[in-house]
């Protein structure tokens, strides 16, 4: 049987996540939901299809009985939009962030587990072949126990729309792929976060583009996010340029190419380093959007829980929220675990 699914929120995302869908076997799309109708209309147009329209996902479920949304709306509204869906009865697949305060992001998994609904976020930065090789190189220990890291994220991109009118575009929109690749490259939760956000002369957005902002991590790491997206000239990867120095070493990643290794001979006292080495491929398979698609789908259709289940992603939220909180009260902030 198939998976009756509803797209929700026809822009750019939306139409990625259609070619994905309509190319399932398993899927079978019955509705389209838009609070700008014109934009679902584009989609059936460019896909060929006519779906049904709503203008909320109430609507949409009821008409629908939906298994699954997808959604691909607007930051503010994937909590509410997912709330509703699981209440009706369907499960949620969803663009970052899964919310946008903490209040609502508890609220998410608390439906999840009263209703027992599937609920998972897109982290398609998390399944590029280059970071899942470097995290298989430190599980494996080649630089040892990872204690300080840092990423530095510079780009000037010129989006127009919903990002240039944000009050915190970089922290609220971009930001999270960069923690959540913390997250998942240290291995170990955030607890504490002190952080500064602020808009620089020359940026073309309404809000604060540029954070700055110090992660404690429960094992005892620390993460440095440097991060712009009004920055001009020498921009970094969309992955973050990242240093992450161990016990016995150092890994440099520019986010593009595989990581570069520099670690102790083998007698720690004398300090003798091996000359810098590439780490190599240790992913294969579909990467980014597709892969991290594709393990929703696995985890959903197996019963399994997702690598980006709401529960965990949860911690990505808290830097970012926490992020936010501590640049407005000026001070440290310790985070939810
Ligand atoms: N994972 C990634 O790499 C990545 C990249 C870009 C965007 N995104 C995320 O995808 C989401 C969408 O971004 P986009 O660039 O496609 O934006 P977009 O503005 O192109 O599209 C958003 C669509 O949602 C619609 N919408 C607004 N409120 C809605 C609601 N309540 N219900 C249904 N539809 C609603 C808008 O009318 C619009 O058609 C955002 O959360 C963004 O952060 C993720």
């Amino acid at each position: 049987m198939k998976i009756k699914t509803l797209l929700a929120g026809c822009g750019s995302m939306g139409g990625r996540w259609m070619e994905y869908a309509l190319a399932r076997p398993d899927v079978e799309m019955v509705g389209l939901v838009d609070v700008y109708v014109p934009n679902a209309e584009a989609t059936n147009a460019r896909h060929g299809l006519a779906l049904p329209i709503y203008s909320t996902v109430e609507e949409a479920m009821a008409a629908s009985g939906a298994d699954l949304l997808l959604d691909t709306s607007i930051p503010e509204c994937h909590a509410s939009n997912a709330v509703t869906a699981m209440l009706s009865g369907a499960h949620v697949m969803m663009e970052k962030p899964m919310a946008t305060s903490m209040p609502e992001a508890k609220r998410l998994i608390e439906v999840s587990e009263r209703t027992g609904r599937f609920c998972a976020v897109m982290q398609n930065r998390r399944f590029t072949k280059e970071i899942r090789s470097l995290k298989r190189d430190l599980d494996a220990g080649i630089i040892g126990k990872p204690g300080f890291v840092k990423a530095d994220f510079f780009l000037g991109p010129r989006f127009g729309g919903f990002r240039e009118t944000m009050d915190h575009p970089l922290l609220l929109d971009m930001a999270i792929h960069t923690f959540d690749a913390a997250r998942y490259l240290i291995g170990s939760e955030p607890v504490a976060v002190y952080a500064a956000e602020f808009n620089p002369d020359g940026s073309w957005y309404a809000g604060n583009a540029s954070a700055a902002c110090v992660f404690e991590f429960g094992n005892g790491a620390v993460f440095a996010y440097n991060g712009s997206w009004s920055a001009v000239g020498h921009s970094t990867s969309w992955e973050g340029d990242w240093r992450i120095t161990g016990t016995i070493g150092s890994a440099l990643w520019n986010g593009d190419d595989y990581a570069s290794y520099q670690t102790l001979i083998e007698d720690v006292d004398s300090g003798a380093l091996a000359p810098p080495m590439q780490g190599g491929r240790h992913w294969q398979g579909a990467e980014r959007r597709e892969a991290c698609l594709n393990e929703m789908f696995e985890a959903l259709i197996s019963g399994k829980r997702s690598e980006t289940d709401i529960r965990d992603n949860i911690h990505s939220v808290a830097m970012m929220l926490g992020a936010i909180e501590s640049a407005a009260l000026q001070s440290k902030v310790m985070l939810p675990r």
